[in-house]
């Protein structure tokens, strides 16, 4: 604290985005600068992890620089490092932990890890400065699907999660095969609104009664066989048609559970988080979903959902002032638990 000012500066780089941002008393974003390598992995039509790390030591100083030039910040004002460290691809974690553990080192910061989904939502506190918890948080990405009770802003409860792929990864797969290229998602979000949601009554998978799991691989197996049994048909496939009758069978599931686990509690605030928590058709059915039940829906803007520092930074600051500092000799765990 140089000048009255709370400076978080923090590393996301679990996957395929290099972010590092600057956030002012843990919720101001002075800076979040985000380096994609998107249009990289375009060519392969996912991530390559091992070209994924190389990108990341290759950007990591770039976007440092630029991240405390437009902060206008040096190291001397800086309070706190925070980092993800799990759960993410292993090379592309280690980038970020090595690099947040040699600056906290060399300029005598202290550092914190923090957990990938933790800061996901903590997304929400940054689009929404009154926000506090305890609150329902729907995190919805590439890696993970999860119901979670956030109790405290270091306290959280695991719900309900996927027992096979993650939503996005169920997106991104079905988006390969309609040959819409990486990443999928939002791709299959804007073709979805030409489609018909009616066209083709994918089965919705509940589960067993009163789970709130999820489960999206037989889904994404019955896209497969439905193009496979159109194809030998001789028919054409109408591909928005696909994605809108995909991706309806996968929001009513995710709706219906997730509103099922807010009114079952006793909180009416619900959070959204992760990437496909930027999908129109999942917000417009939640956001109507929510108004009928009174609950209150909170969802960043789409920047704020898919990886980037500034999310790390949030929940570091929160994670350091109740715990403290990690030690420097922080590992990154590709599996780490919630
Ligand atoms: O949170 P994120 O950036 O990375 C992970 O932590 O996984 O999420 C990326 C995922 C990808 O699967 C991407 O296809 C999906 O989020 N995604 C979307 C949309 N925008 C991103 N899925 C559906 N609709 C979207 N508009
Ligand atoms: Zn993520």
């Amino acid at each position: 604290m140089k000048d009255g000012r709370f400076i978080t500066m923090a590393f996301e780089s679990s996957c395929d985005e290099t972010s590092v941002a600057v956030l002012e008393d843990g919720r101001k974003v002075l800076s979040n600068v985000i380096s994609s390598q998107i249009d990289i992995f375009k060519q392969y039509g996912g991530v390559v992890p091992e070209i994924a790390s190389r990108h990341h030591l290759e950007n990591i100083n770039t976007v440092i620089e630029e991240a405390m030039s437009q902060a206008e910040v040096g190291w001397q004002h800086i309070d706190l490092i925070g980092v993800t460290y799990g759960p993410g691809l292993v090379g592309a974690l280690l980038m970020g932990v090595a690099t947040a553990k040699a600056v906290a080192f060399a300029h005598d910061i202290p550092l914190v890890g923090v957990h990938h989904i933790i800061g996901h939502i903590c997304a929400n506190f940054i689009e929404y400065p009154d926000l506090e918890p305890p609150f329902m948080a729907l995190v919805t990405s590439g890696g993970h699907t999860n119901i979670i009770e956030m109790e405290d802003y270091n306290r959280c409860r695991v719900l309900g999660a996927t027992r096979d792929d993650a939503v996005g990864e169920a997106y991104d797969k079905v988006a390969r095969v309609l040959g819409l290229g990486y990443p999928g998602g939002p791709k299959m979000d804007a073709l979805a609104k030409s489609g018909n949601p009616a066209a083709i009554n994918f089965k919705r998978v509940y589960l067993e009664a009163g789970s709130l799991d999820f489960s999206f691989s037989g889904l994404k197996t019955a896209v497969l066989n439905y193009l496979n049994h159109e194809k030998q048909a001789g028919r054409q496939i109408n591909k928005a048609d696909v994605a809108a009758s995909f991706q309806q069978a996968v929001m009513d599931v995710i709706v219906d559970k997730t509103m099922e686990a807010v009114t079952g509690s006793q909180y009416n605030k619900l959070a959204l988080a992760g990437g496909v928590a930027a999908n129109s058709r999942l917000r417009a059915m939640l956001e109507e979903a929510c108004r009928q039940k009174d609950v209150e829906l909170y969802r960043p803007a789409p920047i704020l959902c898919t990886d980037n520092g500034a999310m790390i930074g949030c929940a570091a600051y929160y994670k350091y002032h109740e715990m403290g500092a990690d030690s420097l000799d922080m590992d990154a765990y590709p599996n780490l638990p919630l």
